[in-house]
């Protein structure tokens, strides 16, 4: 699912806390316009269960993550399903798939460009590709308040090194999806407040999402710059009784000519 050394993720608390970014990816699959039978290549497929929808809709669906912990899930939960370990980076299927599906997946790769070749390259001629991720201001409110809390608390802090997404403007990235080939025939940009679900969703969503900008910040400081960021933002983004993070989104669709 992302471009990370160690595999910080917790399959458990993603299907818990987190199964909202399954439930967006329903809307997301409308786009693909699936037709029973058709290969499709789900990418960070996280637990599996938009691949699951896929199948049940007559798909011959394989889902692949770069997390062993999220396709360990996976497999546990869809037997019937191949889920395989792999980044997207390291995609070498030619000419395979009737089309590519990814929900909020690409936004953990810093390498984008490669990404849409490996994701081109595995499409057969006139294959989809359909995705939803991170789109420029994404979650802006909340990492803007850690950076700027970690440096209050004289936290080492490189957004080069640290940031951990890749947030593009759909000029940006649709000019390199025309670049590596693609036919671009939908882009949207949009905003999408995204519920984090109880009292604590707001640490929940760090500690799930953000670790690697608190990379260097004692157990202890990461808890009070915690209780700083709950308190700043909880003005703007804590509405009837939730926290509301400021998603934004990018939607795109584009065919392999
Ligand atoms: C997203 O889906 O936009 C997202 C998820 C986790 C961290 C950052 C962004």
């Amino acid at each position: 699912m992302k471009n990370q050394i160690k595999d910080q993720w917790n399959a458990g608390l993603y299907d818990g806390n987190h199964s909202f970014v399954s439930e967006f990816g329903n809307e997301l699959i409308k786009f693909l316009a699936h037709e029973e039978g058709e290969r499709i290549l789900d990418i960070g497929c996280g637990t599996g269960d938009l691949a699951n929808t896929l199948y049940e809709n007559g798909v011959n669906v394989i889902g692949v993550d770069q997390s062993a912990n999220m396709i360990n899930q996976a497999l546990n939960k869809y037997p019937h399903i191949p889920f395989v370990v792999k980044d997207v980076l390291s995609l070498s299927d030619k000419n395979e798939f009737d089309a590519v599906f990814s929900n909020a997946t690409l936004h953990w790769v810093k390498e984008p460009k490669q990404a849409l070749i490996c994701i081109y390259n595995s499409l057969k001629p006139g294959g989809r590709f359909v995705a939803e991720f991170g789109g420029k201001g994404n979650v802006q409110t909340i990492t803007n308040e850690i950076a700027n809390q970690l440096k209050r608390s004289g936290v080492t802090y490189s957004a080069v090194e640290q940031f951990p997404w890749y947030f593009p403007s759909i000029g940006e990235y649709t000019t390199l999806m025309e670049e590596v080939g693609f036919h671009v025939t939908v882009a949207l940009h949009f905003h999408r407040p995204t519920p984090l679900e109880g009292n604590d969703g707001l640490r929940n969503w760090l500690d799930m999402f953000a670790v690697e900008m608190f990379k260097h910040a004692t157990t202890e400081t990461k808890e009070r710059i915690y209780a700083s960021i709950e308190k700043n933002l909880r003005n703007t983004l804590f509405t009837n009784n939730r926290w509301i993070a400021d998603y934004k989104r990018i939607r795109v669709v584009g065919i392999k000519d």
